[in-house]
């Protein structure tokens, strides 16, 4: 590698990790008594995702996982989040646990350990099984209620060895996506169901708290992807829709589980359709939200300009996204990755440091998930020279530097991901691996940088 960047310096103690989630890697869809995810069946709907992508094969990471235990122990990282397949335990969503299912769990934190990696283990990354999904999925308070009856099944399993915990991830992502725009599983466009969704998200995190505690669980947390909002001009319509999408991105999940309230602007955002999630709501809710937890999960990838624009639903007779009349827009003199997204990195220190300020009571904070698509290819030389992943990740974690020069407490960074895998609805389009699947011949292989990474953990370590 040439004109490798700089390593940004980190304080004793701060940790350095990488990513995956379940649905995206593992494969293995029918195999050891796993039953059928929101995800299975959307991806199996034709239009949802990419070229008709399904996470049936994935990395298979389900048969390969010494592999790749292996490649994060010559990363040389501290720890590894991974997420459990509720279906796999809980083939139908209810019931006693599938003993098939725990024991790859029991495996693979066996081999972690066995590597000297610290396991973090997400409980609900996205994939719901399809059963709890046709009696109401998140829209009604009885998934809260399996969730945690499951959480309880995996700690009891796994509590002694798994030193960390995370609710769940991206819960904006399971409400908002999944159950207002449609783009992801179970694919709902329904603006009250999908604050429903969002309030029962947060509940379910409350009980499965309570029932991590109970089986004495050590760091317990959930994971967030707050975004950085900025108007795309100076104009009063632009000021507001920030605000309106302040509360939808951001305030409806740190508000309750920070600084126990209900996102202060929520009429002004949701008009009619925050009184109809209101009605979901009952009393003591909020206490159980926003019980203590030991660290904050922040996933991080890019900001987000924000226009005042007429909500375009392209079915007006279905009421269906949360109207806020917002609108992405793109800067377009910065680099984008092969998402689309722009890279700029002081947009993570920014975003830290006001999350801090805003709510002083959030516990201290794990990048839970950051890195980048880029259209890699396999040189001549057999090898994958991505400086553009190398140089964002460079950008990114000096921007978490920053903040914590800056007085933030960031305990710890994990990449994502450690694979190339399923990007939900653009399929495997989209690699964000700092190792290459070749999806062929499910090789793995490590690009720049990975190596760069692996030199950043040394120099860390040689350092502190
Ligand atoms: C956040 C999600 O948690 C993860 O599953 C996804 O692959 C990345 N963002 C990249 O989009």
């Amino acid at each position: 590698m040439t004109d490798t960047p700089a390593f940004p310096a980190f304080p004793p103690g701060f940790f350095f990790g990488a990513a995956t989630a379940s649905y995206q890697i593992e494969g293995a869809h029918d195999v050891g008594g796993r039953g059928p995810s929101i995800w299975d069946t959307y991806s199996r709907t034709p239009g949802k995702v990419a070229n008709g992508d399904t996470g049936d094969v994935a990395c298979d990471h389900y048969h390969r996982y010494p592999e790749d235990v292996a490649l994060l122990k010559e990363l040389g990282v501290d720890s590894y989040r991974f997420s459990i397949a509720w279906p796999r335990i809980q083939p139908t969503g209810s019931g006693p646990a599938n003993a098939e299912g725990l024991d790859f769990y029991d495996r693979l934190v066996d081999e972690l350990l066995a590597s000297g990696i610290a396991p973090a283990a997400t409980l609900y990354h996205w994939d719901l099984p399809q059963a709890l999904e046709d009696t109401g999925g998140w829209r009604v308070r009885a998934t809260a209620e399996r969730f945690a009856e499951y959480t309880a099944l995996v700690a009891e399993r796994l509590v002694d060895r798994v030193p960390r915990w995370i609710t769940l991830n991206e819960p904006f992502c399971s409400a908002f996506v999944g159950y207002a725009i449609g783009r992801h599983a179970p694919g709902a466009r329904e603006g009250a169901g999908a604050l429903a969704a969002a309030h029962h998200l947060l509940v379910g995190h409350g009980l499965a708290v309570q029932a991590l505690r109970a089986a004495g669980a050590g760091e317990v947390g959930i994971t967030l992807n707050p975004d950085r909002l900025l108007p795309a001009t100076g104009s009063e319509a632009d000021a507001g829709a920030v605000r309106r999408a302040e509360t939808l991105h951001n305030e409806v999940w740190f508000d309750p589980l920070f600084a126990g309230r209900y996102p202060l602007h929520e009429d002004e955002t949701w008009g009619e359709l925050a009184r109809e999630a209101a009605a979901h709501r009952r009393e003591g809710d909020l206490d159980l939200i926003a019980a203590p937890l030991d660290f904050t999960g922040i996933n991080y990838y890019r900001p987000i300009t924000v226009t005042d624009a007429p909500f375009r639903d392209p079915e007006p007779a279905t009421r269906t996204a949360v109207d806020i009349r917002v609108e992405e827009t793109w800067r377009d003199d910065v680099r984008h990755t092969t998402m689309g997204w722009p890279v700029v990195p002081h947009t993570f220190t920014d975003l830290l440091v006001d999350l801090r300020r805003r709510y002083p009571a959030m516990p201290p904070l794990i990048i839970t998930e950051n890195g980048s698509a880029e259209a890699d290819v396999v040189a001549a030389d057999g090898q994958v020279h991505d400086s553009d992943r190398v140089e964002y990740l460079a950008g990114h974690l000096a921007a978490v530097a920053d903040a914590v020069a800056a007085g933030v407490d960031v305990r710890g960074y994990y990449v994502w991901s450690l694979l190339d895998n399923f990007e939900w609805a653009y399929g495997y389009e989209q690699r964000f691996g700092i190792v290459r699947v070749d999806y062929q011949t499910l090789e793995r292989l490590p690009k720049d940088s990975y190596h760069w990474y692996r030199q950043l953990i040394a120099a860390h370590r040689d350092r502190t």
